[in-house]
């Protein structure tokens, strides 16, 4: 596992952008890469240039159940800032959630071995990555790739019910790049890298074990 933490937006962004050009310039033909949804990744997904991905494929790491157009879409979100060229293949979402899961795990069989070459996480304060959310013993132990599940802090529904790629997936990708951002992620970054929850309680624990974990945090 490799931490670094930034006190400058500039420099975060700048040492992301870098982790996903190594990923593509490694990549011997078309480079896979899973982006997560929210907030923090966003400024570097925007600072991509239309040449860095036209050897990329982009699909996403989970998504929020509603209309690709929906204002909480993560498509949506990430969609307006990729540069046009980039191709981002959605996840299906007028499909049931189980439905959708099954349809995009069928999607990254275009992905060798279904192993990316990046994947991109952002970190809860309770501890989740992606749409895997703590005490969902189901998520935690599925051996599939992509499946559905339900944001248990989540007020209502759509945002609530959630499409994700399993650990199953995430832990065999290339690289695992984990981006955090603002001060009120600190006791969450403390209990990720010294706490005592369990991976159970604390999904994104279950990064740690990845040699290829980059954990990049902003502490704006
Ligand atoms: C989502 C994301 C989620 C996100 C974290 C961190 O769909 O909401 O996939 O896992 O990465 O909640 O979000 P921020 O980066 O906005 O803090």
């Amino acid at each position: 596992m490799h931490q670094q933490t930034f006190t400058s937006q500039t420099d975060f962004i700048t040492a992301a952008l870098s982790e996903v050009k190594k990923s593509i310039s490694a990549a011997e033909e078309t480079c896979f890469i899973a982006l997560s949804g929210g907030q923090t990744p966003l400024p570097v997904y925007a600072a991509l240039n239309p040449e860095d991905v036209t050897r990329a494929e982009f699909f996403l790491a989970d998504e929020r159940c509603m209309p690709l157009d929906d204002k909480d879409s993560n498509y949506r979100a990430i969609r307006e800032v990729l540069p046009e060229e980039a191709i981002l293949q959605p996840i299906d979402t007028a499909l049931p959630p189980a439905e959708a899961a099954l349809a995009y795990s069928q999607e990254i069989d275009v992905v060798p071995n279904s192993r990316f070459d990046l994947i991109i996480l952002g970190l809860g304060q309770d501890g989740h990555t992606a749409s895997l959310f703590p005490n969902d013993v189901t998520a935690h132990e599925s051996l599939g790739t992509v499946i559905p599940t339900l944001n248990p802090s989540a007020p209502h529904p759509p945002v609530r019910e959630r499409v994700t790629l399993t650990f199953n997936t995430i832990l065999k990708a290339k690289k695992l790049l984990l981006l955090i951002s603002g001060a009120e992620k600190a006791a969450a970054v403390e209990e990720l890298v010294h706490g005592s929850k369990t991976p159970l309680e604390f999904p994104a624990k279950r990064l740690l074990g990845h040699p290829q974990l980059k954990i990049h945090f902003l502490k704006k």
